[in-house]
């Protein structure tokens, strides 16, 4: 465990509203700041820094805590790991014996090096004729790819065999639970025996912008199915949050980056000199991904497959993009259905050109709708402005919807005039929808979070508020919380109705208690982020009321304790009423 102390001190060191503000751009309002959430899509600011708190809320998706908290979810964090960041942030150095490495079942760290040792397995079989030759001449003469390609990407091979890697990750000292956690080795149901999770199979290493493996992803060299097997999300690596190839594409990132579908279209597109590719793994684009964009370039390319699954998640990509606030360019390749393909056919000057020539997201969608409509026809050529018009109302830009305007004006032989009306109407009807929709959002949040975080409080309404109310004014008065923990004021665990209201007040307690006493910054270590989220929520709720003192504390205290009575009172009145009917049923029985 690392002290207390120097947590404290990492927290005092780490000034909230600057750790904050190198993620998010902070306004202020009043004696708080509000921004766009980083956890989550919205327009209107509803993320807020408390700096007299030290906190951080988010009324949108009830994302809050403290600055550890912050980072845990920033970064993907687990509580340990975020404290090293912020220390690492703010120059301290925290000591070697202490940094509570093998407290947690399976270190970040641990898997990272498991995940190391398992690449070179990989790529070592690959290089070996015993075992990958035929996986060698796959990619060399199949895929076309040079030695070069296969030693950056840190390519390998998994061998047709069931205990290869088991064996030889057991003879390094791994376990067998941290193969199966780090997704190297699968579990027989029947016999409880591992086995390699790859087998057979060309691997690819998905590496973080940091140089960690975090997972991999392995092909099969046929037809046969599934063609690729990944690592599902481990302690270590969540796939919503990584891009492959974006530890290369990171560094030629500045103008513009390429967004594709797959493992082999990135590779050969850096192979042939575009080392800006990045692909999503296996799944659609993310809006945590299209933040991940947004933080490295300012334009984006997208080259998805011509299918129509392909063109579905382009829609989705340039949505989620746009939002991130990046210039998004579609590419649409025309007798190939790949990048990967469309460079071996036809050479890479020829790709070249055709990302010089990709069009912007609106043309490409101007096109779609003109291609979907006869504009020769009157209602068709309504049918299509009113598409169009709807397009360039959902841009930010007034400078972007004047020139879309004048560019669908020509496309549709209209005024400017005209559309510019119907487009500002419609961006008055969205602006409505859309504030209604991020209060519903708010509320649904907010409803949602209690649903997973306080799975009970449905269920005892009355109690739970009288819940919160205590746990409120415990978080926020170290008078109130030293008379309740110490037992000056009545009040037990037992007392409490939900589940989650019971585990925060005997945390609270014990670390009242405790010999360094409370401190906000050890909860993290205590509950998840989901869950530093509702506490926040619930004392930034309590810090609303005018007053807020002893008298509120034992009023509340009083009206859990008689919410508690009622339902045993139910509880009996059920048993007793449970007993007659079973009484009945025995009677009923020996007469029938
Ligand atoms: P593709 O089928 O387009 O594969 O899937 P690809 O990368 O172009 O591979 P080749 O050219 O056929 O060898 C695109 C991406 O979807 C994921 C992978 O990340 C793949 O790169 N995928 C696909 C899976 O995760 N599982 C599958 O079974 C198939
Ligand atoms: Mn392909």
């Amino acid at each position: 465990m690392i002290p207390r102390e120097i947590i404290d001190e990492i927290v005092y060191r780490n000034d909230i509203e600057h750790v904050i503000g190198s993620y998010v751009t902070l306004k202020r309002a009043g004696s708080n700041l509000n921004g766009l959430c980083p956890f989550h899509s919205e327009k209107t600011p509803s993320f807020t820094v408390f700096p007299a708190t030290k906190s951080f809320y988010c009324f949108g998706c009830g994302a809050g805590g403290d600055v550890i908290t912050f980072v845990m979810r920033a970064e993907n964090l687990d509580y340990a790991d975020a404290i090293h960041n912020l220390a690492q942030r703010a120059g301290i150095t925290i000591p070697e014996d202490e940094t509570g490495a093998g407290e947690r079942t399976i270190p970040r760290k641990r898997i990272y090096e498991m995940n190391l040792a398992a690449a070179k397995f990989f790529r070592d079989c690959l290089f070996n004729p015993e075992y990958g030759s035929e996986a060698m001449k796959y990619l060399a003469e199949e895929r076309g790819l040079g030695m070069t390609t296969i030693k950056r990407f840190g390519l390998g091979f998994s061998p047709n065999n069931a205990w290869m890697l088991t064996n030889h990750m057991h003879s390094l000292g791994y376990t067998d639970e941290e193969l199966v956690t780090g997704f190297l080795c699968g579990k027989s149901k029947k016999t409880g025996k591992t086995y390699d999770y790859y087998r057979n199979r060309v691997i690819f290493p998905i590496i973080d912008t940091l140089g960690n493996i975090v997972a991999f992803g392995g092909r099969v060299m046929d037809d046969s199915k599934p063609k690729y097997l990944n690592t599902s999300d481990t302690p270590a690596f969540k796939k919503s949050r990584h891009l492959f190839a974006l530890n290369f594409a990171k560094n030629h990132a500045a103008e513009q980056m390429i967004l594709c579908e797959g493992y082999m279209d990135v590779i050969a597109l850096h192979a042939a000199g575009f080392e800006n590719a990045v692909a999503t793994l296996g799944t659609a684009i993310t809006s945590e991904q299209a933040r991940i964009f947004a933080k490295y370039t300012k334009k984006v390319i997208i080259t998805y497959d011509s299918d129509s699954a392909g063109q579905t998640a382009a829609d989705k990509a340039m949505r989620l993009l746009g939002e991130a606030g990046v210039d998004v360019r579609v590419l649409k390749l025309s007798g190939a259905k790949d990048p990967d393909e469309y460079i071996k056919k036809y050479g890479k000057d020829a790709f070249r050109q055709i990302v010089g020539e990709s069009k912007s997201g609106f043309d490409y969608k101007l096109d779609k709708v003109l291609a979907a409509h006869d504009i020769s026809i009157a209602e068709e050529k309504i049918k299509a402005a009113n598409e169009v018009c709807a397009i360039i109302a959902g841009y930010h830009s007034g400078v972007e919807r004047e020139i879309y305007i004048l560019s669908a004006a020509k496309a549709l032989g209209l005024s400017r005039e005209v559309l510019l009306t119907d487009v500002e109407r419609i961006r008055r009807r969205m602006k409505r929808d859309a504030d209604a929709k991020q209060s519903r959002d708010a509320v649904m949040a907010a409803k949602n979070l209690d649903n997973h975080v306080n799975r009970d409080a449905a269920k005892h309404i009355r109690a739970n508020a009288a819940e919160e109310a205590v746990i409120g004014l415990m978080l926020i008065y170290d008078e109130l919380r030293a008379e309740v923990a110490n037992g000056v004021l009545d009040l037990s665990a037992d007392d409490f109705m939900t589940e989650f209201g019971r585990k925060v007040f005997v945390a609270l307690c014990e670390l009242e208690r405790s010999e360094h006493g409370f401190s906000k910054a050890m909860l993290g270590a205590l509950f998840s982020v989901d869950e530093m989220g509702k506490l926040e929520q619930i004392e930034q709720n309590r810090r609303k009321y005018t007053k807020n003192d002893r008298e509120v504390l034992v009023e509340c205290i009083r009206n859990l304790k008689e919410e508690k009575n009622k339902s045993e009172n139910q509880d009996d009145i059920n048993f007793w009423l449970n007993s007659k009917r079973s009484k009945a049923r025995e009677i009923k029985n020996k007469n029938g």
